[in-house]
């Protein structure tokens, strides 16, 4: 028995860990807390020249694009028969994995910056307010998917 075949095999017990555990419920709480807090942290620190909170804005970021990836993952896994056809859903499902990427690249972005002790630049700054509008918008459509029928 290959690996493959081995992991194809183990598939349907992930999915029904990922969906007991509620894991995707779960993450989605730090993505959604993290880039949030980094943003208004970098507009702070630019602001009032606060080292401490370009630091906090750098780490919180950092935990966001390590999690990140993992809340898209258990929403593949996490996706039920009823999701199909459902035009927020599918929204869902790709702007997750934009967002994924998206925050992959802001990550190298703010690390130029980090590296060299800058405050977070006014265009780094305008991409962040994107990407938190675009969570807010993922966040809405993943929850009116769970609580709408409610
Ligand atoms: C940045 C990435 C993502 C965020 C922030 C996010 C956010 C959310 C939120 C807030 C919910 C509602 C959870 C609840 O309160 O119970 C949800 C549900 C869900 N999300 Fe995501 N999501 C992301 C990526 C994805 C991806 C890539 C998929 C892939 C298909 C996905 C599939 C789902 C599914 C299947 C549900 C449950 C819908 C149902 O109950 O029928 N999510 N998501």
């Amino acid at each position: 028995m290959n690996t493959l075949t081995l992991a194809t095999g183990a598939m349907p017990a992930i999915r029904q860990f990922v969906s007991s555990m509620k894991l995707h419920p779960i993450l989605v709480n730090f993505t959604a807390a993290l880039v949030p807090v980094s943003f208004a942290c970098d507009v702070v620190a630019r602001s009032l020249k606060n080292e401490s909170l370009r630091h906090t804005a750098w780490w919180t970021l950092v935990f966001a694009a390590v999690i990140t990836p993992f809340t898209a993952i258990t929403g593949w896994l996490f996706w039920m028969g009823d999701d199909n056809g459902v035009t927020g859903m599918t929204i869902h499902k790709w702007l997750g994995i934009g967002l994924t990427v998206a925050l992959g690249s802001l990550l190298a972005w703010r690390f130029q910056q980090h590296r060299q002790k800058q405050w977070a630049t006014i265009p780094y700054l305008v991409m962040a307010a994107v990407l938190v509008i675009a969570l807010v918008i993922q966040g809405h459509l993943g929850g009116e998917q769970v609580f709408s029928g409610m």
